[in-house]
C-alpha cells in the first residue's frame, strides 16, 4: 500500500486549512480531521473547508474531510487509513478561555494529542509535526525566546497544555524513535484568522465604527506572523525534521510590534480613526513575545518574509472581499 497521504487535524482552522491548501498546491493528498469545535462559527470552517476543496479540485489532487473528535481513540485511528505522516494542528486555542474551562483545554489538548502520537505508531507514520505556542515561554524576562530557554512557568492553562504535548511528543519519539517536530507559533495572522484574535478583532469592528478594548497601557508586544510564513515552516518541519529526531522550531517573524503600534497600522489600512477602551491587562496574558529564529533560519531555511504592513492588508482585503 502507498501511504503517502498526510493526515492534517484541526483542517477546517485557520491555520489547517491553509497548510491544506498548500499540501495540495504542493501535489499531496491530505486528509482532514476536525470536530468543528464550537469555539467560534461553524459556516467560518466550512468556508475554510471549501477553500481546501477548490485547491484540491485546482491541482487535481486527493482531499478527503473528516468530521470526528481525536479525543476518540477510535476515530483517529480510522482517520490514519492510508496516512504516512501527520501535522497536528487541532485543538482548543485561546489563552484567556482556557482560564474558564481548563478541563476542555487539557482534554482537547494533551488527551487529543496522545491520541494522535499513539494512532501514529500504530499507524506505522513515518513522522508527526505538532503545533504548540509561544505561550509557552511565559513571561520569560530573556528576549527573543530561544527554543532551548527554559519553558516551565507558563502563566496560563492553554499554554500549559502546550508545553505539556511537546513533553508527550519527546517521550513519544524517545519510545518509538519515530522524528516529531514542535512547532511554537507566535501570533498567526492573515486572512482567515481566528474571529478571536486581536487583528481580526480590531479590523472589524474599527471599520464598523465600534469601540475596541486595548488590555494595559499598549506597550505589550507581539510577534506577529503572517500565515504564509507560518505555512513555509510548518511545511518544511514536514520535510526536514527526518534529519533531526526530536525538535522544536520557534515560527515567528523576529519583529515584535508593540499593541499601541499594531492599532495604528490597522486604523491606517482600514482607513479610520479607532475608538479606543482601556482596560488592565488580563490574567494569562504574557507581557512579550519574540522569537528567536536562528534556529529554525538554519535548519528549516525558514525566511519570514512578510512586513505587519503588508500582511495587514492582506487580511483587510480578504475581509473586505469575502463580507
Ligand atoms: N493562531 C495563532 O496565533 C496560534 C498561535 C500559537 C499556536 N497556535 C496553535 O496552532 C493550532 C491552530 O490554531 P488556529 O489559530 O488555526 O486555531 P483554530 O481554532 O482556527 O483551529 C483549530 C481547529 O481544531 C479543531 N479542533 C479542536 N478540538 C478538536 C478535537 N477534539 N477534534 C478535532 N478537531 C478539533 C477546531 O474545530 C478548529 O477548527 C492550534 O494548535 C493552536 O493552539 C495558534
Amino acid at each position: 500500500m502507498v501511504r503517502d497521504r498526510i493526515l492534517v487535524t484541526g483542517a477546517a482552522g485557520f491555520i489547517g486549512s491553509h497548510v491544506v491548501e498548500a499540501l495540495l498546491a504542493s501535489g499531496r493528498s491530505v486528509v482532514g480531521l476536525d470536530n468543528f469545535d464550537p469555539f467560534y462559527a461553524r459556516s467560518v470552517k466550512e468556508q475554510n473547508l471549501s477553500a481546501c476543496r477548490t485547491a484540491a479540485a485546482r491541482n487535481d489532487c486527493d482531499f478527503q474531510f473528516i468530521e470526528g473528535d481525536f479525543c476518540q481513540p477510535e476515530v483517529v485511528r480510522a482517520a490514519m487509513d492510508g496516512v504516512g505522516s501527520v501535522i497536528h494542528l487541532g485543538a482548543k486555542a485561546g489563552v484567556r478561555p482556557s482560564i474558564a474551562d481548563p478541563g476542555a483545554y487539557v482534554r482537547a489538548n494533551v488527551v487529543g494529542t496522545a491520541n494522535v502520537l499513539e494512532a501514529a505508531d500504530a499507524a506505522g507514520c513515518d513522522r508527526v509535526i505538532i503545533a504548540s505556542s509561544s505561550s509557552v515561554y511565559g513571561n520569560a524576562e530573556r528576549v527573543p525566546f530561544r527554543e532551548d530557554d527554559p519553558a516551565d512557568h507558563p502563566i496560563s492553562p492553554y499554554a500549559a497544555t502546550k508545553r505539556s504535548c511537546e513533553l508527550l511528543g519527546h517521550a513519544h519519539h524517545h519510545l518509538t524513535g519515530r522524528p516529531v517536530a514542535m512547532l511554537r507559533f507566535f501570533t498567526v495572522y492573515g486572512p482567515r484568522q481566528r474571529p478571536d484574535l486581536a487583528i481580526s478583532l480590531f479590523m472589524r469592528r474599527i471599520a464598523a465604527g465600534e469601540p475596541i478594548r486595548l488590555f494595559g497601557d499598549g506597550s505589550s508586544s507581539r510577534d506577529y506572523t503572517y500565515i504564509d510564513d507560518i505555512v513555509a515552516g510548518v511545511l518544511a518541519a514536514h520535510d526536514r525534521v527526518v534529519d533531526h529526531g526530536f525538535r522544536i522550531w520557534n515560527l515567528g517573524s523576529d519583529r515584535p510590534t508593540p499593541l499601541n503600534e499594531l492599532v495604528e497600522t490597522i486604523s491606517e489600512v482600514v482607513g479610520k480613526r479607532p475608538t479606543i477602551e482601556r482596560a488592565p491587562i488580563q490574567p494569562g496574558d504574557v507581557e512579550r513575545t519574540w522569537a528567536d529564529l536562528s534556529r529554525s533560519r538554519s535548519e528549516l531555511k525558514y525566511n519570514p518574509a512578510t512586513r505587519l504592513r503588508d500582511g495587514v492588508a492582506r487580511q483587510w482585503g480578504w475581509l473586505r472581499a469575502s463580507r
